[in-house]
């Protein structure tokens, strides 16, 4: 978090639209800094990410500190606080998905793009980033795709998913 950056007024940060969705998610929490995680990926739907002028914004909003919503933004790891890519995969680097040698997949998904873990493709289309246990172990090993859950995936899979997105750009 950048301490130094000039702090706007909330008019000059949020749009209307983004405080009143913020105001409207307030509403369904007894105490508005309950309301974290939802402010955040209301920005984050139309940004792509959270910059630091506006998790200033929003920690005012909420009534907390930009401390205390950077810890929120820092532990849930699906709110971007650097610029990602037009979409984002989340690979998942736990144990079930290692036995099922996800390993191999990761390798595979960046010598595709040319990347490695925790970067973006050069055209700006994909991030890679790990995850923890996505949940599906049975399944495994598993994806998340712009929050969508892919299981059971093999080069194949993976294949065609990359062939669509790349398919909609330059890679
Ligand atoms: S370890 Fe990958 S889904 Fe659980």
């Amino acid at each position: 978090m950048n301490q130094s950056i000039p702090i706007r007024t909330l008019h000059e940060s949020l749009t209307e639209a983004e405080r009143e969705a913020v105001e409207a998610a307030c509403s369904h929490y007894e105490q508005r800094p309950a309301a974290a995680i939802d402010a955040l990926m209301i920005v984050q739907q139309q940004r792509g990410w959270v910059d630091d002028e506006r998790l200033y914004a929003l920690a005012e909003l909420l009534g907390m500190s930009a401390t205390e919503l950077e810890g929120v933004a820092t532990f849930y790891n699906h709110i971007y606080r650097q610029p990602v890519g037009r979409h984002v995969i989340h690979l998942c680097n736990s144990i079930s998905c290692w036995l099922q040698d996800v390993g191999a997949l990761e390798q595979h998904l960046c010598e595709r793009l040319s990347i490695r873990m925790g970067q973006t493709s050069q055209t700006g289309q994909i991030t890679l980033l790990p995850n923890v246990c996505l949940g599906c172990c049975d399944k495994a090993p598993a994806m998340m795709l712009d929050g969508e859950l892919i299981m059971d995936l093999d080069k194949d899979k993976l294949d065609s998913i990359l062939d669509k997105l790349q398919g909609e750009g330059n890679g």
